[in-house]
């Protein structure tokens, strides 16, 4: 479903080569739930911005669902992208000018036809901020600005969400609640989630783990599954 081979990606800074991510390949399968870990300035951010196209790999391929994404044209990627990914940010990233309901009925409106009202006021609902719609994002905390964001991700109902530091700007009861809101979600649509985090706990619930350290994958894991170990240990 995502298959990343050796992709590098650096920046020309004068006549100086800047390393960010230093040949990475992987392949996740449609529905994993995985997390990637490690720690700040390891390339978290930047390798998930190539997984959904919001950046370009230096050299390499990024295949989403079949379709190479490494290089296509801007308007052509944009357009997988807004099928393909719903993207929850750190820092939100709800449009100032436009209401709760606005923004979340604009992915809808960019990429699909008829109308996403229905489909947006139950996503507000399943969120808890039915009697909210009408707000702008100034007058809505951080929890509930990331509560909105969840329900834009899931909009379109596309395949695969991506979440970068979801709860990072959160006090840990609202990151709780934004991480079982996007679990949830993504359980009840069975889409596939990349979630970056430095929170080892939610980690450990992940289907997979992916550390990066300095641009590289240095451990990639299953969680541990006593039955399987136990299978493995019968039949040596
Ligand atoms: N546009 C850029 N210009 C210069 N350095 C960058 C740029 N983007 C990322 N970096 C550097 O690349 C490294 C990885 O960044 P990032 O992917 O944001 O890491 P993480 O999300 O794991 O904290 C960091 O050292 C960061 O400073
Ligand atoms: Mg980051």
């Amino acid at each position: 479903m995502i298959e990343v081979r050796e992709a590098l990606k650096w920046i020309q800074n004068g006549a100086r080569r800047v390393d960010i991510l230093k040949g990475i390949s992987l392949t996740i399968p449609a529905g994993q739930f995985v997390a990637i870990v490690g720690a700040s300035g390891s390339g978290k951010s930047t390798l998930l911005g190539l997984l959904a196209g919001l950046d370009s790999p230096s050299s390499g391929e990024i295949w989403l669902d079949g379709v190479p994404i490494h290089n296509l044209a801007e308007a052509q990627l944009a357009a997988v992208r807004g099928r393909k990914i719903g993207f929850v940010f750190q820092s939100y990233q709800l449009i100032p000018t436009l209401t709760a309901l606005e923004n979340v009925l604009l992915p809808f409106e960019l990429n699909c036809e008829g109308s996403g009202l229905k489909k947006a006021r139950e996503l507000l609902e399943s969120v808890g901020l039915v009697e909210r719609m009408d707000h702008y994002p100034v007058q809505l905390s951080g929890g509930e600005q990331q509560r909105v964001a969840i329900a834009r991700a899931f909009v379109v109902e596309p395949p695969i969400i991506m979440a970068d530091e979801p709860t990072g700007n959160l006090d840990s009861t609202n990151g709780r609640m934004i991480l079982d809101l996007l679990l949830e979600h993504n359980k009840r649509a069975g889409t596939t989630l990349v979630l970056v985090t430095h929170d080892p706990e939610v980690a450990s619930t992940a289907d997979r783990k992916i550390v990066l350290r300095d641009g590289r994958i240095v451990e990639d894991t299953l969680p541990y599954e006593p039955e399987a170990a136990a299978e493995q240990a019968q039949h040596g």
